[in-house]
């Protein structure tokens, strides 16, 4: 495994990788699901490329970017254990966004719904960082999760109105035992809040059941999971939606698929998660897989 600290380092390792390039852009404080995208790179691509960048422009000036979890050095091993040939991870902030940057990719429509209804320029950071290494690092296939079902649309959005010639891939949500979805944010919760935690993987399941009963009615469902996470003194609600994947408008009546999406606060902590109906269902409707 080769690291580039800077973009000309990593220029230089590109120009030597064999194609088809899969790529795999993280924040770091890596975890299984972080892996489950680099082993999958790995094995589906002749070359896995992965990023390590806290990106200081998807946060608000309110967010927790300074507390932002980071170990370089253990995020480097399990990246090299997985089959990762190259890792960007830049020293410096200022590397990827120098002094006088000014240009932005704002993608809308769907932007202003869900996380960017509560977090209005985030979306702006996400898709502004990710068009600037798919530049850079050129790969043929993009791998995200669908533990962050929005991004991954968003994402989808990007390179379909810019062109790049990307396949995007969305791996599945990797839970810890108890139900709740890995993420970096996990080390913010003390041991109480973490007992409650999984209380967002039981409303989904709550929605996949009410679903497979023949509950159609997305006001049903989005009153009943509310009403199971408010049962818990220690979660605030933050959103529950039942919406269209494709628009992210909220269903009177769910139709052939939904996306059911939660965002909860535990304590400080903000979680979110999700599940497509019918229980199972891709996310992206027209790309189910990348072999
Ligand atoms: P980060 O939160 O580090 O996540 C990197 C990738 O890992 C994303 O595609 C995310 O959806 C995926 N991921 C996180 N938790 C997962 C889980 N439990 N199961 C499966 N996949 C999971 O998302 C970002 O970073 C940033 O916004 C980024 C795209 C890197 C741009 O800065």
């Amino acid at each position: 495994m080769r690291l580039a600290r800077s973009i000309s380092e990593l220029r230089a390792l590109r120009t030597d990788l064999p194609e088809p390039v899969g790529f795999v852009p993280t924040m770091g404080f890596l975890h299984e699901g972080h892996l489950s995208l680099a082993r999958r790179a790995h094995k589906e691509c002749a070359a896995a490329v992965a990023s390590i960048f806290v990106n200081p422009t998807q946060f608000s000036p309110t967010e927790d970017l300074a507390a932002y979890p980071r170990d370089l050095d253990r995020d480097l091993a399990m990246l090299e254990s997985a089959g990762t040939d190259v890792v960007f991870a830049p020293t410096s902030d200022a590397e990827v966004y120098p002094p006088g940057y000014a240009t932005w990719v704002t993608v809308g429509g769907i932007t202003e719904r869900l996380e960017g209804a509560s977090r209005p320029t985030h979306f702006r950071g996400v898709a502004t960082i990710v068009a600037k290494l798919f530049l850079l690092v050129r790969p043929q296939r993009a791998y995200f999760g669908q533990k962050d079902a929005q991004q991954a649309l968003v994402i989808d959005r990007l390179i379909a109105d810019l062109n790049f010639p990307i396949e995007l891939v969305v791996a599945p949500t990797v839970r810890e035992p108890d139900g709740l979805a890995m993420s970096s944010r996990n080390t913010y919760l003390s041991p109480v809040e973490r007992r409650a935690a999984p209380a967002l993987r039981r409303a989904l399941d709550l929605a996949e059941s009410l679903w497979q009963d023949g509950e159609r009615s997305g006001a049903e469902i989005r009153s009943r999971l509310t009403a199971l996470l408010r049962a818990d003194p220690l979660a605030r609600v933050d959103y529950v939606s039942v919406a269209d994947p494709d628009t992210l408008e909220e269903l009177e009546t769910v139709g052939p698929r939904a996306l059911v999406s939660l965002a909860v606060r535990i304590g400080k902590t903000r979680l979110i998660d999700n599940t497509v109906l019918p229980p199972g269902s891709p996310l992206l409707e027209r790309r189910t897989s990348c072999s």
